[in-house]
């Protein structure tokens, strides 16, 4: 990650390119929320794929689901969240903002747990250490009151006779209520996991860190159901797993750690978090929880259903415990454009900012550039060969300088310049982003270069 890098320039940068826009931007904006754009778009769909592929695809014991955002009102009853998800908010009498109680303490004395403190020691310590309105400067206080973090709408086909739904607050449920179904039709031995992506929301109030909390979010959640006795084992595999695979992604060894979490929910055996580096600073990235068998007995009980698991070797019948490894693809990406930013200084004296993605993760593979106009008919001729295989951009307008700075700022690992050589022996110049260098290939070679450069 670049020292010179902000959020603010991380969010003018994806505005500009492409990468991200204000969620609803022509009516004022829409709070926390983002809209991801042409080139956004594809880097997170490949962060998402590159997930898939190692924890679904290359797993023989993990298996998809893509389950309902709107569930049973009953599942939010059984996992706690109608009775407990919630933040610790209060307003500023003065100029009405609202804000969470524990973020304004954090933001101002960094070292203090918030974590252990109680709605009450937090009010006091508010109190006692005069903490202002970070908006207006005013000391002027509602209590702190418990905000519910789930979107509710209403379902009903008869006028006045509606029930509340939830938006789903996180992906998971949808893989403990399906646990029966996956392991019956997919003849599935203890141990096995069920994964999904797919959007989560939380009425979450945040202090505007672009990407990293948002209302309305992507979750990349596996459940791996296993015996008691090999939880710990599974537990500490995830841990490893889920480092891996962040690093592969290209964020570095020095901007990732573990925090192991002290303070633990009753029914968890452990839990810890990877914590990222951010712009903003050491943040959750994901998590990986031992969860016991509480997600499991909670949704027996609740639905009468015996989600308990028969042995076929041993008879043993018994309800599997969870590890859970939950990580959000918009906080990835946010981590990843923050690693992959550089602003390099050039031998000239220039500046150029490039996104040193790695080539699978990158939005586009290649840049098809015509020297001049008049070359386009050829270069056309490439794109169509190469779109076929790969995202890939086509620019002909500007300075060839000004069209590779722009595949720079975007991460395209390689520009296909197409001269006047082409027309004459059909080979083209390839740039590689990192080190500018260029090389003459034939056309016909082109594929096979970059497929192997962006393999994963
Ligand atoms: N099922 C467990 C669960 O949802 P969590 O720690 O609340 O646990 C897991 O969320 C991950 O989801 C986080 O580590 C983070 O990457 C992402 N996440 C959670 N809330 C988010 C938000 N408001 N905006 C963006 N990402 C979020």
């Amino acid at each position: 990650m670049d020292k010179n890098l902000t959020m603010e320039k991380l969010v003018n940068l994806c505005k500009a390119r492409g990468f991200v826009f204000q969620g609803s931007e022509i009516y004022g904006g829409f709070a926390n929320t983002w809209d991801f754009g042409p080139v956004g778009v594809e880097l997170k769909n490949n962060i998402k794929k590159a997930w898939w592929k190692r924890f679904v695809q290359e797993d023989p014991m993990a298996y998809g689901v893509d389950a309902a955002i709107l569930m049973n009102p009953r599942v939010w009853e059984a996992s706690g969240h109608v009775q407990s998800f919630s933040d610790p908010q209060l307003d500023c009498k003065s100029c009405k903002y609202r804000f969470r109680a524990d973020n304004l303490i954090e933001e101002k004395f960094k070292d203090v747990d918030v974590e252990r403190m109680t709605t009450k020691e937090m009010e006091d310590y508010i109190n006692e250490h005069k903490i202002k309105c970070p908006h207006c400067g005013n000391f002027n206080w509602t209590p702190i009151r418990q905000f519910k973090l789930m979107f509710e709408t209403s379902r009903g086909t008869v006028e006045g006779e509606k029930d509340i739904v939830y938006l789903r607050p996180e992906t998971c449920q949808g893989e403990y209520v399906n646990f029966l179904n996956v392991q019956r039709t997919m003849r599935a031995k203890v141990p096995f996991a069920i994964a999904q992506i797919g959007k989560s929301f939380r009425n979450e109030i945040t202090p505007g860190n672009f990407l990293f909390r948002t209302v309305e979010f992507e979750q990349m959640e596996l459940q791996m159901f296993c015996h008691p006795n090999e939880s710990m084992d599974i537990y500490n595999k995830y841990k490893e797993r889920a480092m891996n695979f962040v690093e592969e992604l290209g964020l570095t060894k020095d901007n990732l750690r573990f925090h192991d979490h002290e303070k633990l929910a009753h029914y968890a055996k452990a839990a810890c978090d990877i914590q990222y580096q951010f712009p903003i600073g050491w943040q959750e990235l994901n998590g990986i929880h031992h969860r016991g068998d509480w997600d499991l007995s909670r949704h027996s009980e609740f639905s009468g259903k015996n989600m308990e698991y028969l042995d076929p070797y041993t008879n043993e019948k018994y309800l599997p415990n969870v590890i859970e490894y939950s990580i959000g693809a918009d906080r990835l990406t946010l981590a990843i454009m923050s690693e992959a930013y550089e602003e390099e200084t050039l031998e000239n004296g220039e500046t150029r900012v490039v996104m040193h993605f790695k080539p699978f993760l990158a939005p586009f593979k290649v840049a098809v550039l015509p020297l001049q106009k008049n070359l386009s008919e050829k270069a056309k001729e490439v794109y169509k060969i190469l779109s076929k295989e790969f995202m890939c951009d086509y620019d002909e307008a500007g300075s060839i300088g000004k069209r590779y700075r722009r595949q720079d700022e975007i991460g395209t690992p390689y520009c296909v310049t197409i001269d006047f050589d082409t027309l004459e022996n059909n080979t083209v110049t390839i740039r590689d982003r990192d080190t500018m260098e260029q090389i003459r290939l034939p056309i016909q070679d082109l594929v096979s270069y970059i497929q192997k450069a962006i393999k994963f």
